[in-house]
């Protein structure tokens, strides 16, 4: 398939994190899931001339969304305790007195695996409607080996929509409910790992206050590393606990959320080359001030965006809207930003093959109703998605 009328098209070409490597008047060949050819229209091969064509007419192009962070295995819903945060109360009062991820842990263990796919796979549709073509999904409302191992099959099950899924196991959420910690992290690690290493790509600890510490988390990466996972973490959230200095220590793929991270943290992610995967809806959505975002990335931090979709703190599915918040609430500029949301998340997942409009690359393409990227942050909260392609398909 040949695609044309493409006002502007964001290749992301250099790898060069903010460049984004746009041709105007551009346009691209499809080979089954491949990108074939990329260039201006006026420079189409001969030997690609004859293909059937798509003219998109005048439309901005980009690749899709690779959202790198999310948790949308759950049910039930918590609009309640979003309602009491409103009113006052703080996520960790609520967490401490049993709500929180406790609740959502309770609605999804008594839902059915039909009830839990129908619910999830919702999301999944809506998220490649929006422009993702490429998610990764926690587990960690389980918090029992069969139940983390369950969630994670759902979590494979998504890929139906269409969606290219990445599991993480994130049995280190919380200690369960009632649990001694050190008790929950021995379990974590002799029972779940060697359970859920064969549905997981990687495997995800919450270092933070009321979860867990350094020590506990250098222990559940290493033992996940020794099952073969690829590792990442969710650190320095809720208070300055030391997880991007243990991030960079072991290498991790990505320290994420970092809303309390230092120049020393960004210091050391950035010489470790660890992605740091900044979720803007999260803080947003829990009115506490953003990740350092703009400091991040001018020390030298390679940064992704993703929509951290979760019931609790960030009931948010679409990319372009975590887009606008890092413009307009993170100091990124738009190219900072379309850059991150793409390029940015594929090297988050240590995915190679996508993230750009390349030769070679699987052809995952978004068709804003827009003449320019540009309209992203500028328009937050329209739906400028025109179409979306997965691995070659129109699906949106
Ligand atoms: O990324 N920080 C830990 N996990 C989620 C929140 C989970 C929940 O509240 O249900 C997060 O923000
Ligand atoms: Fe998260």
């Amino acid at each position: 398939m040949l695609i044309t009328g493409i006002s502007q098209l964001v290749t992301n070409f250099s790898g060069v994190p903010g460049d984004l490597g746009i041709i105007r008047d551009a346009a691209v060949v499809i080979t089954d899931d491949t990108i074939a050819w990329v260039g201006p229209a006026s420079d189409i091969p001969r030997i690609h001339r004859d293909a059937e064509v798509f003219d998109v007419g005048g439309r901005a192009a980009l690749p899709g969304f690779v959202d790198a962070h999310t948790h949308l295995v759950f049910a039930g819903d918590r609009s309640d305790e979003f309602a009491r945060r409103l009113r006052g109360e703080s996520y960790e009062q609520i967490l401490a007195g049993g709500g929180g991820i406790h609740s959502t842990v309770a609605a999804t263990r008594a839902a059915s695996l039909l009830q839990l796919t129908a619910v999830s796979l919702a999301r999944a549709q809506r998220m490649l409607r929006s422009g993702t073509t490429t998610v990764e999904v926690k587990s960690g409302y389980g918090l029992t080996t069969d139940d983390e191992v369950r969630i994670l099959q759902v979590a494979e099950g998504l890929q139906a929509s269409g969606i290219s899924v990445v599991p993480t196991f994130l049995g280190a959420h919380v200690p369960d409910r009632g649990a001694d910690r050190a008790t929950y992290v021995d379990l974590v690690i002799d029972e779940m790992l060697p359970a859920a290493a064969s549905h997981a790509e990687f495997c995800d600890v919450f270092c933070d206050r009321g979860a867990f510490t350094v020590d506990d988390s250098r222990r559940i990466l290493g033992a996940a590393a020794g099952h073969g996972l690829g590792i990442r973490m969710h650190a320095e959230q809720l208070a300055h606990t030391g997880g991007a200095a243990l991030a960079a220590e072991l290498g991790v793929a990505s320290a994420d959320h970092l809303d309390h991270a230092t120049p020393e943290d960004a210091a050391a992610l950035a010489s470790a080359g660890v992605v740091a995967t900044l979720l803007p809806a999260s803080s947003f959505s829990m009115r506490s001030p953003q990740a350092p975002g703009r400091m991040l990335w001018d020390a030298g931090v390679t940064v992704a965006l993703a929509t951290d979709c979760n019931p609790g703190t960030s009931n948010v599915e679409s990319m372009p809207l975590v887009i606008a918040l890092a413009c307009l609430e993170m100091g990124m500029t738009p190219e900072e930003a379309v850059w991150a949301a793409t390029l940015g998340g594929a090297k988050s997942l240590q995915l190679t093959d996508r993230g750009r409009v390349a030769s070679g690359s699987l052809a995952d393409l978004v068709i804003l109703d827009a003449p320019s990227y540009e309209h992203i942050p500028y328009r937050p909260g329209t739906d400028l998605v025109s179409r979306v392609m997965k691995a070659g398909e129109w699906v949106g």
